[in-house]
């Protein structure tokens, strides 16, 4: 077992792991272009099936042209806090393979997507930020302001910044900043056949 950051999990597993979570309070710091790149890099090495890499990453920083546009696309909940992040990012899947006039359909590209994610996440921390995944996005809106073409999913949107004091937060967002818990692995990790426990 590995104890990190208020967590403990069953297993050795690398404590980056447990050091990884989704705070809301950011410094609202200006970062360099290079800084988030370094994250999308290490998003965009995620395997993904036949390596067709689905992904696709629309990202503003802080400071630019495109940034109250950015946070203006999230929901008003995720806006309150995620506007003091440094970096916003849309993550968007290709939905189907090879040329779009051949029609065939991906079945894996939110999955591919999401690894990314995973991999981005973990960047993160490692360059001494903190990612914040966010579904509450305004997805028609994204597509149609920022020209996803038809085919692409917009998956879900990512605050990138560094860690601030809790106390920058509203109350609501104070009481529930914490590293969260998991489910014992027995519950989501079955030898041999699925054992419903919902
Ligand atoms: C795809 C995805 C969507 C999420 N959507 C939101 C969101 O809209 N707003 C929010 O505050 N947190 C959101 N979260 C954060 C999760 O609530 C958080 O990851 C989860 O509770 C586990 O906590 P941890 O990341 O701190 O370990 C999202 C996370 C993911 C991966």
């Amino acid at each position: 077992m590995t104890k990190a950051n208020s967590r403990e999990s069953e297993y050795a597993i690398d404590p980056m792991f447990l050091d990884r979570w989704s705070p809301r309070a950011f410094t609202g710091e200006i970062i360099e272009e290079a800084q988030l790149l370094t994250l999308l890099d290490a998003a965009h090495w995620a395997p993904s099936s036949a390596n067709m890499q689905p992904w696709r990453f629309l990202y503003a920083l802080k400071g630019s042209e495109h940034w109250e546009e950015f946070v203006s696309l999230l929901v008003e909940s995720n806006q309150e806090w995620a506007k003091n992040a440094s970096a916003l990012i849309f993550v968007v899947s290709r939905s189907f393979n090879g040329a779009r006039s051949e029609g065939r359909s991906s079945y894996t590209h939110s999955f591919d997507a999401g690894t990314a994610w995973g991999h981005l996440a973990m960047q993160a921390r490692i360059s001494g930020f903190y990612a914040h995944g966010m579904g509450g996005i305004k997805h028609d809106e994204i597509k149609e302001k920022l020209g996803v073409p038809d085919g692409y999913r917009v998956e879900a949107g990512i605050a990138v910044g560094r860690i601030a004091d809790k106390n920058t937060l509203s109350e609501r967002n104070r009481e529930r900043e914490f590293p969260s818990q998991r489910k014992p692995l027995s519950e989501v990790a079955f030898n041999g056949h699925f054992i419903g426990n919902d």
